[in-house]
């Protein structure tokens, strides 16, 4: 496919591990001499910015998690002079104060970089219109992916989340090759084409480029096959950046390039923090690497994946498709599932629609995971009860846990507007 690099891109192997080491020591430096908390922590540790003098002594250095942004709530984790912040976003979280993140003017120029690199990945040129409906505001989603496009060269049309219909009517009108959008809210813009009558073959959209939650090749066969498009993974969260951290191309599909000229990875043990061996699953770790308002050493993702060999661009090795958060992972009765298990098992169960939530009980001491999920409006009864048969049978064989399964009536589960919350937690 005929595409315009940037520099980075075009990196050898060598230029970029000389690059990252470069890069890393000055931003250890920065951490070090510009945040105290960081300064505290590396004290703790007994390390110093000039320990690292490859890249495999990062691993000496004290990891980042998110108690540590909002223990310093609001900004006690910038490391420049508050003029030189030039935007603030924010994550509301689940629970507890929100954690917030800045820009300076280079950092977001970087940004809006990498996601133009991610578009190009995705197959967006000059001259595309895109449709984007993660939401503006504090959310990285909108924003960011907003000025990547325009850095692409594409026509933006700043949607946003929510307002359904007058999405249809927006993406009818204008006819956008590429929607930016979390693959749930994807699938509410699908019913509603439907309920207007559209075909959502026929329209215009011919990439999608999804993220901000986890989803599944089940999913991605499902939207592909319903918009008759091609569906790319983007990954990224804000306290790294924002969307554009790693993306999918649109040839392989095979996993996210994650752009490393900007962010260090490395894959640990979820529980142990042991550093994991080459192309083993665990969590992932970021270290920004060009950051200054908010460098981020060593941070702890939580989201579980696998460093795998560069393709498409040799430079840049690959994370696979994100499973799951470690702390989404439901532990019933000794066994670990993660909702994209069941997402698989779902979308492959053809009586039902791909709406679907779980939710934990608990009955006495015994916990209780059901699978609530809509029938297809054609589905008759005989089927109806039959998929939750299958899906109950699914989950036992494949995952190897007793799980309850209720198939409701199309048009009474919760759509999503942006990042759904599949796991209802009523214990
Ligand atoms: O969700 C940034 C983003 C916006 C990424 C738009 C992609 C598209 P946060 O709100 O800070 O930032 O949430 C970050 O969302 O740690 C993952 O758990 C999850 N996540 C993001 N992208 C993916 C993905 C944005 N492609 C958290 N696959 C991350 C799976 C994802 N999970």
């Amino acid at each position: 496919m005929d595409e315009l690099l940037d520099d980075g891109e075009l990196l050898s192997t060598d230029e970029l591990r000389r690059l990252q080491l470069e890069r890393l020591r000055s931003t250890l430096r920065h951490a070090y001499e510009d945040v105290e908390l960081y300064r505290k922590k590396f004290d703790a540790a007994g390390v110093r910015p000039e320990d690292c003098r490859t890249l495999d002594d990062l691993a000496k250095f004290p990891f980042t998690t998110k108690a540590d942004l909002r223990d310093t709530y609001p900004f006690g984790m910038f490391g420049v002079p508050m003029e030189d912040v030039r935007r603030i976003h924010a994550s509301s979280g689940s629970t507890g104060r929100p954690t917030v993140v800045g820009y300076t003017q280079r950092d977001l120029d970087t940004w809006a970089d990498l996601v133009a690199r991610c578009i190009r990945a995705a197959g967006g040129r000059p001259g595309h219109k895109v449709h984007i409906s993660y939401g503006y505001g504090l959310f990285t989603g909108g924003l960011g992916a907003h000025y990547g496009a325009e850095r692409a060269g594409c026509t933006v049309i700043p949607a946003s989340g929510g307002m359904t219909e007058r999405q249809v009517r927006l993406i009818q009108d204008f006819r956008p090759e590429i929607i930016m959008v979390t693959p749930t809210y994807m699938l509410t813009l699908l019913d509603e084409f439907e309920r207007q009558g559209i075909d959502p073959r026929t329209t215009s959209l011919r990439v999608g480029i999804f993220g901000a939650e986890p989803w599944t090749e089940a999913m991605r066969r499902e939207l592909e096959e319903r918009f008759d498009m091609h569906a790319v993974d983007i990954y990224g969260l804000s306290e790294v950046m924002g969307p554009g951290v790693a993306q999918e191309r649109v040839e392989t599909k095979d996993g996210l390039h994650l752009w490393e000229d900007h962010f260090y990875p490395e894959i640990v043990d979820p529980l142990g923090e042991q550093p994991q061996t080459q192309g083993e699953r665990g969590e992932l770790v970021l270290t920004t690497l060009t950051k200054e308002a908010l460098p981020v050493i060593r941070y702890r993702t939580r989201d579980l994946t696998r460093l795998l060999p560069g393709t498409a661009r040799a430079a840049f090795r690959r994370i696979e498709k994100i499973t799951g958060r470690s702390d989404d992972m439901i532990i019933l009765r000794g066994v670990n599932v993660f909702p994209s298990q069941i997402e698989e098992i779902v979308l492959a169960t053809p009586a039902v629609a791909p709406h679907f939530q779980l939710q934990l009980t608990r009955r006495g001491r015994m916990e209780h995971l059901t699978v609530v999920v809509e029938a297809r409006a054609a589905a008759t009864d005989a089927q109806r009860a039959d998929a939750a048969e299958t899906v109950v049978r699914r989950v036992k064989e494949g995952i190897g846990v007793t799980v309850e399964a209720h198939v409701v009536d199309p048009e009474t589960i919760e759509r999503s507007v942006g990042k759904f919350r599949r796991l209802r937690d009523m214990r």
